[in-house]
């Protein structure tokens, strides 16, 4: 007999909580127990979409005997309270990354989020990307022998609209976070950051004191090399691209289009479609495959879920990175307190 369904309540119904919900109502075993929003309507018309109730605040929703466990996809400086709320009403969570834009306030809960005994578990997608995944599987399996560099590139369609980004903490912390989550899933111990950051083809980005292009270098104990690219815009789609080099040989995913028809013309021959174009199709199972993680978690099962630590630790990265980036110098950190 298979178990109960766990009755998850999502907090925020925007991008990303549109996201959740629809995974929610795909996977077996979950159900959408329960939606709130800031703005009502747009928990009612999540509610009305999928089959949901509706909450009136945050708190009635984590406390509530119908829901088994909580998805935060409410904006960034909601996140620190709301999972205070959950360990204390004893319910799982899933939170949006990044956990908070300050550190010091990812530290003053750090502590209670330790000892929590309920999962925390924090919304790095990227992990369970099928090619992500099979890429890290095989170079732990020991594919190509010692991992010695890393190199990950992400490079959005487009800037967001400069609202969000001049809300977002900087390039780092909003779009680098995903690749030092990925980087420390591959190379944990790392021991030291430097980036360079410009502003080269956006004077909105500029004018927020910005970065639309970075590249950081990190280090491990060990001497692995990590290299991120990221720029806010590329002409051909969204480009998330990895390549893992050891002393026996190479792994590398490249991007994904939506069909392997190729076409050969008088104009041009090979030529594919265009790569999937945003965050939402690249990595839409990669969604999916972290809820299912996550309610592995819930049910006490062995589970790959990212934790509080992983979120703790990509900040700092960013953190790092950022004050590399501005006083260009090499900025060691210590991941192991
Ligand atoms: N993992 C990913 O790939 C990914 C992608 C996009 C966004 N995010 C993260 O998800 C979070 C939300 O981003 P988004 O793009 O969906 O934002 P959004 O603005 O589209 O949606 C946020 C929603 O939360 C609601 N809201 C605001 N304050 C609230 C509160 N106190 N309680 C309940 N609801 C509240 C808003 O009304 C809105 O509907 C951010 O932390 C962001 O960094 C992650």
């Amino acid at each position: 007999m298979s178990p109960a369904p766990v009755r998850i309540g999502l907090i925020g119904c925007g991008r990303i909580g549109q996201v959740h919900a629809l995974s929610i109502v795909a996977t077996p075993g979950a159900e959408l127990a329960g939606v709130v929003d800031a703005v009502p309507t747009a928990a009612e018309a999540t509610a009305a979409r999928f089959g949901s109730t509706v909450y009136g605040t945050p708190e009635e929703l984590i406390t509530s005997d119908q829901v088994d466990a909580v998805i935060i996809a409410s904006p960034t400086p909601t996140h620190v309270d709301l999972i205070d709320a959950c360990i204390d009403a004893d319910k799982p969570v899933l939170c949006e990354k990044p956990i908070d834009l300050d550190i010091e306030r990812v530290e003053s809960l750090r502590p209670k989020a330790t000892a929590a005994s309920i999962p925390i578990v924090l919304g790095f997608n990227r992990r369970f990307d099928p090619h992500f995944a099979e890429l890290h599987r095989r170079v732990q399996a020991g594919e190509i022998g010692t991992l010695e560099q890393l190199s990950i590139v992400s490079r959005d369609p487009a800037p967001a609209p400069i609202e969000y980004l001049a809300s977002s903490g900087g390039i780092f912390r909003d779009m680098t976070i995903h690749d030092f989550d990925m980087a420390r899933n591959f190379v944990p111990d790392i021991v030291s950051v430097s980036a360079c950051g410009v502003a080269q083809f956006s004077d909105e980005i500029k004018s927020i004191d910005d970065y639309d292009s970075v590249i950081v270098t990190m280090t491990s104990s060990s001497g692995q090399q990590v290299v991120v690219t990221n720029s806010r815009h590329a002409a051909y789609g969204y480009d998330q691209r990895a390549e893992a080099f050891g002393s026996e040989g190479l792994l590398e995913v490249s991007n994904v289009t939506d069909t392997l028809v190729r076409r050969w013309g008088a104009d041009q021959v090979e030529a594919r479609e265009p790569y999937q174009n945003s965050f939402l199709e690249r990595y839409a199972v990669a969604y999916q495959l972290e809820l299912v993680a996550f309610l592995h978690a819930v049910r006490g099962e062995p589970s790959t879920s990212p934790t509080f630590h992983d979120g703790w630790a990509a900040l700092v990265l960013a953190d790092a990175a950022a004050r590399s980036a501005k006083e260009r110098r090499v900025i060691d950190v210590d991941l192991s307190v």
